[in-house]
């Protein structure tokens, strides 16, 4: 791999502040085209118990330093994220397959973490509360809950890391980071920028491994560990509280979403067509708060997809690193075909595929940029996250009617509403039950706001000021005369 700066191309697991081999090696490849990227260190289970310990041990010094020590060394690893922007994207789009804009846009909104908390952990300020009794003085601090776990996804390789070790760091904690296995030279790449910002060894750690079950059970389970938070799927997400559970573990979790997105009649159907093409094509429809259901109300339906048809049609797909690509490969061969088989669960209940709908010869991971119509709420394509590049469109003709089937699923992350009328537009907004709500626009995700579900999409939140109390346990002290 050609890099400015080779160090970052780095292959083994980072613990106490030293590169360590794991006891064999797992294979980073093209999802392109299936080139061999490297050979990274397959950690264990005891990897990972070392790594807690050094996270352990290292806290005690980490939380005495005060809020402006810690914002500098987070400063400055902000700032080398920076200065290797290019590197960082091209490792990202190598390994992940989203293109090179998308990637670099990434690394910022990434580095955007580390940035916002540095500067948010300053405020960590307590209470002085009114006394029930004249004879106590009643106050909270707010200390680090101690060592944090984190298992992050593919799909943001980069920023799915800065967004939970950022304010933990920020706040005091030591965090050890299990990334995926499909995507670990990201990962390790911000390692190498973490130490060569000085963060001290042991403060943060990282494991990269194949066997997820026994690594994960130390993330969860392990005494040392004050908190564990994860995104990925329900299902994976369920297990894993589960397992907190037997030590009483803090978690953030941030799961599935099945996204309704919402077009009434008084829409801009350019914005509408933009913003959807934004959530829907981003990554190739491999996020948590992409589109799922396109509800489009029947007076500007067969507008809406005239247009949405032309905006599909001018994506190009192919190869992250070329220029002129918007749309890369799916992550692996496994993901094309679920999507292949949503696609062929629609159609036989009647669906019909406006375009693409098959894969693409460019390699065996790519699958074309597809419009449905004709869709229903019964069908897999409206009930399963999709995370892919299906744009499904349903009609409506009611607003009371959209809401009850847009809430009517387990899942509750992100929704999107799109409409120039201001009173229905508040009224919608404030009647779906998820934890964001985009109106007249794709893509709201920013460091400085809270990012999370409600229902089996999760617990707690990501970024913003909610993001940084997640690291925080809340001491209540009590003072007699
Ligand atoms: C995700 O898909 O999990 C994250 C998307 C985002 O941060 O916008």
């Amino acid at each position: 791999m050609q890099l400015a700066n080779p160090n970052l191309l780095k292959t083994q697991n980072y613990i106490n502040g030293e590169w360590r081999d794991g006891a064999s090696t797992l294979e980073v490849r093209d999802p392109a085209n299936g080139d061999l990227l490297a050979q990274v260190a397959d950690g264990s289970a005891a990897d990972t118990e070392a790594a807690v310990a050094a996270a352990s041990a290292a806290f005690p010094a980490w939380k005495s330093k005060t809020a402006g020590e810690r914002a500098a060394v987070l400063k400055r690893w902000y700032q080398l994220i920076m200065d290797n922007v290019d590197d960082l994207a091209r490792i990202l789009t190598l390994e992940q397959g989203k293109p090179l804009a998308e990637a670099k846009g990434e690394i910022a909104y990434g580095a955007s973490f580390i940035e916002w908390f540095a500067e948010e952990c300053r405020r960590a300020y307590g209470q002085t509360i009114p006394t029930h009794n004249p004879a106590m003085r009643l106050s909270t601090i707010r200390q680090p809950v101690g060592v944090v776990t984190c298992i992050t996804p593919w799909n943001f390789p980069n920023a799915m890391i800065t967004r939970k070790a950022a304010p933990a760091l920020a706040a005091g904690c030591t965090v050890v980071i299990k990334p995926a296995v499909e995507t670990p030279l990201s990962a390790l790449a911000l390692c190498q920028l973490a130490e060569e910002a000085g963060l001290p060894a042991g403060t943060i750690n990282m494991v990269v491994g194949s066997d997820a079950p026994a690594i994960g059970k130390v993330l969860t389970e392990d005494d040392r560990v004050a908190k564990f938070t994860f995104t990925g799927s329900t299902a994976v997400g369920k297990l894993l509280m589960a397992q907190c559970a037997s030590g009483v573990k803090k978690m953030s979790m941030e799961l599935g979403g099945n996204a309704p997105f919402i077009v009434f009649d008084d829409a801009d159907l350019d914005t509408a067509v933009a913003s959807c093409i934004a959530t829907k094509m981003r990554n190739a429809g491999q996020t948590c708060v992409s589109t799922n259901r396109i509800y489009v109300h029947e007076a500007v339906h067969d507008a809406f997809v005239a247009k949405l048809r032309t905006a599909i049609e001018a994506l190009q797909v192919g190869h992250g690193c070329d220029d002129s690509v918007s749309v890369g490969p799916l992550i692996h061969r496994r993901a094309a075909d679920r999507v292949q088989g949503l696609v062929q669960d629609a159609v036989e209940a009647g669906a019909s595929v406006e375009l693409g709908g098959e894969y693409l010869p460019h390699g065996e991971n790519y699958f074309a940029p597809t419009l449905i119509t004709g869709v229903n709420d019964g069908m897999r394509i409206a009930q399963e996250e999709i995370f892919g590049p299906l744009a499904p469109v349903q009609k409506f003709t009611d607003e009371d009617d959209v809401i009850r089937r847009a809430n009517a699923t387990p899942y509750g992350l992100a929704a999107y509403v799109m409409s120039e009328n201001i009173r229905r537009a508040n009224r919608v907004v404030e009647a779906l039950e998820y934890g964001m709500v985009a109106c007249n626009t794709g893509v709201f995700s920013t460091a400085v706001a809270p990012f999370g579900g409600c229902k089996e999409s999760g617990i707690g939140r990501e970024g913003g000021v909610e993001g940084m109390a997640e690291f925080y346990e809340t001491k209540y002290c009590c003072f007699g005369a």
